[in-house]
């Protein structure tokens, strides 16, 4: 008996500390720089060294965007020992230098792979080989793996073994490495992806840099439809498990990447600001994709408003809940650690329009002294707001209980 109890309460302690490195991985949403959006497959260690230095140079790093992240297009096959390698032509200096030049910078180095034998775009993957992968991962000093699943069979049971079998080579790597999961969704990851050792997962098909998929095109999602796929999953993110809702597309404008294509025509800096004001609500993960080394004024001011990022990166991790859902208006509304509360007011029709609230229709009761995140301003002071929200605009308030 004295032994079973003993047994019982090891396994607790090892689940609980197992739980708490996982959640210690990612307590609050990853933020970063990712090459996929501007570069596509077409990198190189010579392009990301300059966007290392700029990340420091344009206050994206002091920002909180610590993760530089490669995506698909890096790798150079297996050696004769099935290492994998990287291209020498794009990295003849190796990951290894790269990410001891990251780390120089006070950034950390995320890499890609999938799990099947091929990725998205054709490149050499992991599947059998993952724990040999995570091993070589980790004896290159890499932070975070970002794992797809082109060429994967579509059932989820398939997709949890897989999963499952990366996110323990990760564990047994010698080394904490993040684990974001990349199936999209179909097979619902917000259900296993954390069980699977993940602690973030993507939870639909990739961004386009456009506002809305017009057209019915499959797996062309603009942002309000990305957003309405999240904003439903809010109850299942938290410390350490996060629904990512993937790129921030501010400042590509259309003109660049695989976000460009099936109608990523480019968004107007008011639409930016709405994906940058609704991902923060929404806790997902923050990772820029345009070219940190141009950056207009429009584009910093966006991602560097750190009172924005403060809300997406509060301790408290919770996802915000959207309270009032119509055609043109939808409001969430996300609990902060010190009591305050993050509202956020989105305008979906294409007029601008005046919208008034009282915060109790949110559930606030009482009074709130009401800070505007992008004005930088305190605008208003009571038990409701009134005011003019532009076309595809997202307001974004900060209340404080008087
Ligand atoms: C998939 C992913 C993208 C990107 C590409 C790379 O489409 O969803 O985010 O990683 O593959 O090929």
């Amino acid at each position: 008996m004295k032994k079973l109890f003993l047994f019982f309460f090891l396994n607790l302690y090892i689940g609980a500390a197992y739980a708490q490195q996982k959640a210690s991985l990612a307590p609050t949403p990853p933020m970063g720089w990712m090459t996929w959006n501007y570069f596509g497959d077409n990198i190189n260690e010579k392009d990301i060294r300059e966007m290392a230095d700029a990340m420091v140079a344009s206050g994206m790093v002091e920002a909180g965007y610590n993760y530089l992240m490669i995506d698909d297009g890096w790798q150079g096959g297996r050696d004769n020992r099935n290492n994998i390698i990287a291209d020498p032509k794009k990295f003849p200096s190796g990951i290894k230098a790269l990410a001891d030049y990251v780390h120089s910078k006070g950034i950390k180095l995320g890499i890609y792979s999938d799990a099947a034998l091929l990725t998205c775009a054709g490149y050499t993957a992991s599947l059998g080989f993952e724990e040999q992968d995570a091993k070589t991962f980790a004896s290159w000093d890499v932070d975070y793996l970002k794992y797809d699943y082109c060429h994967a069979p579509k059932d989820s049971a398939t997709a949890v073994t897989r999963y499952t079998k990366m996110g323990e080579a990760l564990r047994k790597s010698g080394r904490e490495i993040t684990f974001s999961i990349c199936e999209w969704g179909p097979r619902k990851p917000w259900l296993w992806a954390a069980e699977a050792g993940g602690q973030l997962w993507r939870t639909t098909y990739d961004v386009r840099d456009k506002w809305k998929n017009l057209s019915n095109q499959e797996n062309a999602e603009g942002i309000l439809d990305i957003l309405d796929i999240n904003a439903e999953l809010h109850t299942y993110a938290g410390p350490g498990r996060w629904n990512d809702a993937d790129m921030l597309v501010v400042g590509l404008y259309g003109k660049k990447g695989p976000s460009g294509d099936l109608g990523g025509i480019g968004m107007t800096d008011a639409e930016y600001q709405s994906q940058m004001s609704l991902w923060s609500v929404m806790a997902s993960p923050l990772i820029a994709t345009n070219d940190v080394r141009n950056m207009n004024e429009a584009t910093k001011r966006i991602l560097l408003n750190k009172e924005v990022i403060a809300v997406n990166q509060d301790p408290l991790g919770k996802q915000a809940e959207r309270k009032i859902k119509n055609d043109t208006w939808n409001v969430f509304v996300k609990p902060l650690q010190n009591g305050d509360v993050a509202v956020a007011i989105l305008n979906r029709d294409d007029q601008a329009k005046s919208y008034s609230i009282n915060w109790a229709e949110l559930g606030l009761t009482g009074k709130y002294e009401v800070r505007d995140l992008w004005e930088h301003k305190t605008v208003g002071k009571g038990k409701n707001w009134k005011g003019r929200v532009q076309s595809h605009e997202t307001k974004l308030f900060r209340l404080k209980k008087i």
